[in-house]
């Protein structure tokens, strides 16, 4: 592994997408391997919100009645070890619920927006989620699509060679390039991140063992699901157990319709980091010995919500940044920095995770994070503002992807861990080019992603059950509604 070339593959992308103050962030750089052409948020190009499929293909109805295993948000999150529950359709599709499930519905603009239980960065929702089942009761194996809408799987390939039953999740780049641009390429491995921490987590509360893998062959991958390569891409995989995951194809999957619309720099930040064999899983970190009392995992995942209001005057207990960073933190070896606004017990400034003692630099940042967060209000009103970033040394076009889906990990994970604690919790994006100072790092560092935790100014409807989704209103920022 080398040092990250940012003129070409994933470290052009990430170069040409930075934001800086000189250029709005809609407006894309003077670059020739950027598209010109393209309107952000024309309704003339704009992407169905999920994959269709055109043929006839076989249907599983999963049961909309979700098993209950009933473990506690902040035990699961500890990694405490769960009672095994059989593996049937129910559970299958009560972890699928649980990660891409439409839990939320609401107007937009004269639409429908469909909300997922994981979130997304600017709710663009790129990711599609399919299912290789081996031995699952009630489920054929085989390559399932999971249509998030009806909760049920659609049949799009033959049963894989393998033994875990293994969730694979793809992103379409145009999903959320539509909104962001090539920008949206990195939105796809943080809410990839932010989607496995869900389904890992009600995989784990169901005694499922979540293994996460990034390293697989693509081309293997992309057999398995259909994805293109182009328009669609394999992300991230999640097989239950340590048996070999099912992800040999048995043979050709359903091409489902994807949009047209090609992000060519998309495509070559992808290919610059296709791998030809399957990697071990994510470590297993140890235990957190410590969880404090919550409700249980199922109950936080329907109320969690990205908070779109925080209460500026209002504090948190110190408990609750240190134990939210332990659990988010667990097994992840990329760096995070956090900006303390308001914390009972520990001072206002910037501190490097673990060390929350001492401060790299002190004093108020409200101001600061504001104007590097683009003027999203949500930045300067946290109590306190997660930052993940990693220097480009060691990172090479597929551990960029990686460093990229941690960060969404962990965004997901702080998440679960504010709500459980009755905090609120939001994914934030940033000025690159300012990162690096605030920080007090090198100017190639690599920032990744934000986090704001805070106490919320409202609470927002739980969302419904598979199905029956809440309906809801939009609740937009107070400054730069218009960015997420
Ligand atoms: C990776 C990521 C980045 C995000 N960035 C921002 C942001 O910059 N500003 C913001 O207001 N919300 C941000 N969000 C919150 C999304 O807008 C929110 O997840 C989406 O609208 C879906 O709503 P929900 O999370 O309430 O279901 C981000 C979320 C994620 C997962």
């Amino acid at each position: 592994m080398g040092r990250m070339q940012f003129d070409s593959g994933a470290g052009l992308l990430h170069t040409l997408t930075s934001y800086s103050p000189e250029r709005e962030w809609d407006v894309p750089a003077d670059d020739q391997r950027l598209r010109h052409d393209l309107t952000p948020n024309d309704p003339e190009t704009l992407p169905s919100p999920v994959k269709d499929f055109a043929q006839d293909l076989p249907v599983t109805v999963l049961p909309r009645d979700l098993p209950q295993p009933g473990i506690s948000a902040t035990a699961v999150l500890a990694g405490q070890p769960a009672p095994a529950q059989p593996l049937d359709a129910a559970q299958l599709g009560r972890v699928l619920f649980l990660g891409g499930g439409v839990v939320r519905t609401a107007e937009r603009n004269g639409r429908r927006m469909l909300f997922r239980a994981a979130g997304s960065a600017g709710a663009r929702f790129p990711l599609e989620i399919y299912a290789s089942t081996a031995g699952v009761a009630g489920v054929p194996d085989g390559v399932h699509w999971y249509d998030p809408i009806a909760h049920a799987l659609v049949q799009v390939g033959p049963a894989a060679g393998g033994a875990a039953t293994t969730i694979i999740t793809t992103g379409i780049p145009w999903r959320t390039g539509w909104r962001y641009a090539e920008r949206g390429w990195r939105h796809m491995y943080w809410d990839a991140g932010t989607l496995m921490s869900q389904l890992s987590a009600a995989a784990a509360s169901a005694g499922l063992q979540p293994r996460i893998r990034t390293l697989f062959a693509d081309a293997m991958l992309r057999e398995l699901t259909g994805a293109d390569g182009v328009h669609e891409h394999p992300l991230a995989l999640l097989s239950f157990g340590d048996q070999p995951p099912a992800v040999q194809p048995g043979g050709p999957a359903a091409a489902g319709t994807l949009p047209p619309v090609e992000l060519p720099l998309c495509t070559t930040a992808q290919q610059a980091g296709t791998r030809t064999s399957l990697g071990a899983p994510w470590p297993q970190a140890p235990a957190l010995p410590d969880f404090p009392a919550s409700p249980d995992l199922d109950t936080v995942i329907v109320r969690r919500g990205s908070q779109r209001r925080m209460d500026r005057k209002a504090t948190l207990p110190r408990q609750l940044l240190d134990w939210p960073l332990r659990a988010a933190m667990r097994g992840i070896d990329v760096a995070h920095w956090i900006v303390v606004h308001g914390v009972d017990d520990v001072a206002p400034g910037l501190y490097r995770w673990p060390d929350l003692n001492d401060p790299i630099r002190p004093g108020p940042l409200r101001d600061e994070l504001l104007r590097i967060c683009l003027d999203q209000s949500l930045a300067g009103d946290a109590a306190y503002v997660v930052i993940a970033a990693t220097p480009p040394a060691g990172l090479d076009d597929r551990s960029y992807r990686d460093a990229q889906l941690a960060a969404g990990l962990v965004e997901g994970r702080l998440h679960l861990a504010a709500y459980a604690l009755g905090a609120t919790a939001s994914g934030m994006t940033f000025l690159d080019s300012e990162v690096p100072a605030l920080l007090g790092e090198p100017d190639d560092l690599v920032t990744l992603l934000f986090t704001c935790v805070g106490v919320g100014s409202y609470v927002s409807r739980p969302g419904g059950a598979p199905g029956a989704p809440t309906q809801v209103a939009i609740v937009s920022t107070r400054h730069g509604g218009g960015l997420r």
